[in-house]
């Protein structure tokens, strides 16, 4: 194999050809995944309710459009999955990332709030329900398409984050897995992203903390050392699960946390501190 073929499939568009909805997709995860998509080829439409960021990255990014989208409401999810059929005839990709985290009182079920509990399912839950049946709408008639959602690591473990949050992205996953079944009759794949902590606005805004302080934090308390996580490792996540290259994949949850949910540092920890206080 000469040097030139060998780096090819490396240096090929991954997504050309392809066009894909991004909710949540003005920001953080949402904003990286489409300018990768469209660096790989990807005709992309972000679909969120921050206005001037949805459109800056548009002016940025030739072939990335913006369209105001609240994704807990029905009709403006469906807006956005017909305007992007009338403008480019097909959809190949639905990504349901748009997401928001609890209060922190929720972390404690007496200081729980309702009314936060259903904030919290209404985008994350119903907001990906909205999003996979408004693409399937389009993708059952094509008999092809990828659907995928941006859950969390803590749909695979308990006690890291509030109760409405860490129920909602067990909800998604569920949802994820439910509309594998269904969905895989018409050749649709649907799979789910579950990252690590990621030092977005969600995240930085929430704990009160600046980007560096976040992965600080994120890496102390991270299994893969070394490396710190970025909103980039979930794009190219994002990529994969929408490229051929992932053709018979479905049903899963692709778990991107450098290996933190299958280990516990509590038995360390302890060991630790017991020693260097003998
Ligand atoms: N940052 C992390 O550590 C982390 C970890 C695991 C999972 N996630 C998930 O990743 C996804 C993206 O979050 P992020 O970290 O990039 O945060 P972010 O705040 O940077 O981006 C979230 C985006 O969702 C949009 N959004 C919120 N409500 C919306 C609505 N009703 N309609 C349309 N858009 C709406 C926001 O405007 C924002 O642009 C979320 O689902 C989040 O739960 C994040």
């Amino acid at each position: 194999m000469s040097f030139t073929s060998f780096q090819a499939p490396l240096l090929a568009k991954r997504l050309q050809g392809k066009v894909a909805i991004i909710t949540g997709g003005a920001s953080g995860i949402g904003a990286s995944t489409a300018k990768l998509f469209a660096k790989n080829g990807a005709k992309v439409v972000i679909a969120d309710i921050q206005n001037d960021l949805g459109s800056s990255i548009s002016k940025e990014v030739e072939d990335i459009k913006y369209i105001h989208c609240d994704v807990t409401q029905e009709n403006d999810v469906k807006h956005v999955v017909d305007t992007t059929m009338s403008k480019y005839g097909q959809l190949d990709i639905m990504f349901n990332n748009a997401g928001v985290p609890a209060t922190r009182s929720a972390i404690q079920i007496l200081t729980s709030d309702v009314e936060d509990f259903k904030k919290v399912f209404d985008v994350n839950v119903c907001g990906g329900f909205l999003g996979a049946k408004h693409a399937a709408r389009v993708m059952i008639p094509a008999k092809k398409g990828s659907i995928i959602f941006t859950a969390s690591a803590v749909s695979v473990t308990t006690g890291d984050a509030p109760h409405s949050y860490t129920a909602s992205k067990h909800a998604v996953v569920g949802l994820a897995k439910n509309l594998c079944g269904e969905l895989g009759q018409y050749g649709i794949r649907v799979n789910c992203i579950s990252p690590y902590l990621v030092a977005t606005p969600m995240l930085t805004n929430g704990m009160g903390i600046d980007q560096s302080k976040a992965e600080e934090i994120m890496s102390e308390a991270a299994n893969l050392k070394g490396v710190v996580m970025k909103a980039e490792d979930i794009a190219e996540a994002a990529v994969f699960l929408g490229s051929d290259a992932s053709s018979y994949i479905s049903g899963i949850n692709l778990v991107v946390d450098g290996g933190y949910s299958i280990t516990t540092p509590a038995i360390k920890m302890a060991l630790k501190a017991h020693f260097s206080n003998h």
